[in-house]
């Protein structure tokens, strides 16, 4: 399972790779407003950065809504740099969009999936990623992990090679719940990677072991 980070802060991308365990970022335009990046020149710039931290794919959102728009925008993307994958909107025009982004060899993340039937048409339309968010799926009371299942099967039944990149996760649990229905990929808060490394056992067990090692120290022979 690949893991991504869900953010434009820089210094979070930072401790993330520092982990050794960072297959790429995703971003969008909620994250790059968050950290106070707009303007062309700054948001070009701050994905380029965001490049040269890390070894892997960089999800970079187009802000048109038609296709001509898309197109534009998305291009101007993908030649910022080798690891930008142009992430487009579940819409009508998104679909005439993935499609054309596919056939000139320009890798794509379709963003706003909510069903299985946004999942499907964004595979046969080409799309290299599709991000399910689970996160807003639970907070509307439906199982946002259950998407990724159907996701899952679907993709499996007609060998789609689109990868599913589950997306809108909130906490470690997510992640598990992922893992265990099958999603290529989970971008993630820091947090909830972190949240991974924890268990209580792991620290009563670790001071356990320091220290009886300092016991067994201190005896002089
Ligand atoms: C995915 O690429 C989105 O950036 C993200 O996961 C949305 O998550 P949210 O529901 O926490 O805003």
């Amino acid at each position: 399972m690949k893991f991504f980070i869900d953010t434009a802060n820089l210094e979070e991308i930072r401790e993330a790779q520092a982990l050794g365990v960072l297959d790429g970022v995703t971003t969008n335009p909620s994250l790059m407003a968050k950290e106070g990046i707009s303007g062309d020149e700054n948001v070009i710039q701050h994905y380029i950065d965001i490049c040269e931290i890390v070894d892997g794919d960089v999800s970079a959102e187009v802000i048109a809504t038609d296709f001509d728009g898309m197109v534009e925008e998305g291009t101007k993307l993908a030649s910022l740099h080798k690891q930008i994958v142009v992430k487009i909107p579940m819409i009508q025009e998104g679909i005439k969009a993935l499609k054309y982004f596919s056939d000139k060899e320009i890798k794509t993340n379709c963003t706003l999936i909510f069903s299985p039937g946004q999942a499907l048409i964004a595979a046969k339309a080409g799309a290299n990623y599709v991000s399910p968010f689970i996160g807003r799926l639970d907070d509307a009371t439906t199982d946002g992990p259950e998407l990724i299942a159907q996701i899952r099967l679907i993709y499996d039944n007609y060998g789609y090679e689109t990868e599913i990149l589950a997306a809108s996760i909130r906490h470690s649990m997510h992640i598990i719940k992922c893992a265990e229905y099958g999603a290529d990929v989970a971008t993630c808060p820091l947090s909830a990677i972190l949240g991974l490394l924890k268990h209580p056992l792991t620290d009563i067990g670790l001071a356990k072991f320091l220290a009886d090692h300092k016991k067994a120290s201190s005896v002089t022979v």
